[in-house]
């Protein structure tokens, strides 16, 4: 895939001040699921708005695989024509899931309680990152597994002829480890419970709630999320309208704080509880965040911020906020280098097992760019200052989240920053430089004289 292709680096420095009104593309963890649950409907799904970025259209290619039939249409949608649950095809060959976290384990979870055989790869990020944390449950429904050492990928996964359906409490905070069970006892006879004792995304719960699924969550005597599947449902197409993806607006977002005088409107963007936290964050921080015509679309609430250029101070950020932020927090740490004073973020174990160690990616970044911050295994403190200085080339180590961030760094910082490989933006944001650019900020290929 693209990101074992030779590294792009690109630079960003201070253009004009951030003015206009955009879109950001669609949500990844809804395009993800639309194309997912489609599959397992019979008959058509019809998905707005889909994320076109590599990681959804390598969940694409694995659809397919087992018999979806998945085309863009002319009016830019894209329709699924579902297979149904209990009928997946055995995959002809390897399914490379490239950079794609979500992509592999959902995927995982819903080939795990069929009773086919399938192998799946990644890109060098993906290979080196925990699959345990699903394969594990897995193995627990009567799964076969065999997986690289330490449960990397390559991996390869034989169904049971009958699933086991499972009760499963999720010992991290992690949304995907809880959906791919969730999806592995769709295709389970009887009841699958899954505790969720730390609260994350819910899009799975809610979307299969939509395709037609018996589920229900409540909240148990410890205050504990506790979601109940009731296996074997018919799944019924749907009609989706993917809003926009509030972790890609992160960018955005920081950029029109931090660029002096800018005013930026991002349009439809997904207000959903479990995944706002650095907008309460930003707004703690002094940040002029104005959410305007908030309302609910297919069962979502969303809403257009109207963001513009503010002074920031630094803040402890409440750990138990980190899973609504989590995919956030490399984009807050640069805002944090525009905050006076320090800001401070526990909580952050999982970002070592992101599309990088993100807490070593991020400290190393501010390092090369001359700004302070101190970096513990699970926390990470900043210390700004209206001034951040920039001028360094930053590492990304094939993860999208750490090349965006810093390039927002180089928009604001006093000189122009550079990041090793800008190639790897397409996982998630495609359309990242030239939204950017209508918005007035000035990149360059390659490295930056001045940096
Ligand atoms: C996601 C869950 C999160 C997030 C990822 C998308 C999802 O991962 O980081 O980008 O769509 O379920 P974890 O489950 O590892 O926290």
């Amino acid at each position: 895939m693209s990101h074992d292709s030779a590294p792009a680096p690109l630079t960003s420095s201070m253009g004009t001040p951030l003015t206009g009104t955009i879109r950001v593309p669609g949500d990844k963890s809804i395009s993800h699921r639309s194309l997912m649950f489609g599959t397992l409907a019979v008959g058509r799904t019809t998905v707005k708005g889909l994320l076109e970025s590599e990681d959804v259209l390598a969940t694409a290619s694995a659809m397919r695989a087992v018999g979806a039939r998945i085309e863009k249409q002319p009016d830019g949608s894209y329709t699924v024509d579902g297979i149904g649950l209990g009928s997946l095809l055995e995959p002809e060959h390897v399914i490379d899931f490239g950079n794609a976290g979500t992509g592999v384990r959902l995927t995982m979870g819903i080939f795990g309680s069929h009773n086919i055989a399938a192998t799946f790869i990644g890109d060098a990020s993906l290979s080196k990152r925990p699959m345990g944390r699903v394969l594990n449950p897995l193995r627990d429904m009567g799964t076969n597994v065999i997986a690289r050492d330490g449960d990397r990928l390559p991996a390869s996964i034989r169904g049971p002829e009958q699933a086991l359906p499972l009760t499963y409490r999720v010992p991290m905070p992690s949304a995907q480890v809880k959906s791919a069970v969730l999806l592995a006892g769709l295709n389970a006879p009887g009841e699958t419970v899954v505790i969720e004792p730390i609260p994350t995304r819910d899009h799975t719960e809610k979307m299969l709630a939509g395709f037609g699924a018996e589920i229900s969550v409540s909240l148990n005597e410890a205050g504990e999320r506790v979601i109940r599947l009731k296996g074997q449902p018919e799944l019924k197409p749907q009609n989706i309208d993917v809003p926009g993806d509030p972790s890609s607006a992160g960018f955005p977002i920081v950029a029109a704080l931090t660029v002096p005088g800018s005013d930026v409107i991002i349009g439809n963007v997904l207000l959903n509880e479990h995944r706002t936290g650095l907008i309460t964050t930003l707004i703690e921080m002094g940040g002029d965040i104005e959410i305007v015509n908030r309302r609910e679309t297919g069962g979502e609430e969303v809403g257009d911020l109207r963001v513009k250029a503010s002074r920031l101070k630094g803040i402890t950020v409440p750990a138990t906020r980190a899973p609504s932020m989590i995919d956030e927090y490399p984009v807050l740490a640069v805002a944090a280098a525009f905050a006076q004073g320090d800001t401070f973020m526990p909580g952050l174990e999982e970002l070592r097992v992101k599309e990088s160690d993100r807490l070593a990616a991020v400290a190393r970044g501010l390092e090369a760019n001359g700004i302070p911050c101190v970096e513990t295994e699970d926390t990470l403190t900043v210390t700004g200052g209206a001034n951040a200085i920039g001028g360094g080339t930053v590492v990304t180590h094939l993860d999208h989240r750490i090349a965006m961030a810093f390039l927002v760094l180089g928009m604001a910082a006093h000189k122009p920053v550079t990041v090793d490989d800008g190639a790897v933006i397409a996982t998630s944001f495609p359309d990242f430089t030239a939204l950017f650019s209508g918005l007035g900020a000035k990149f360059a290929a390659g490295a930056s004289e001045a940096a």
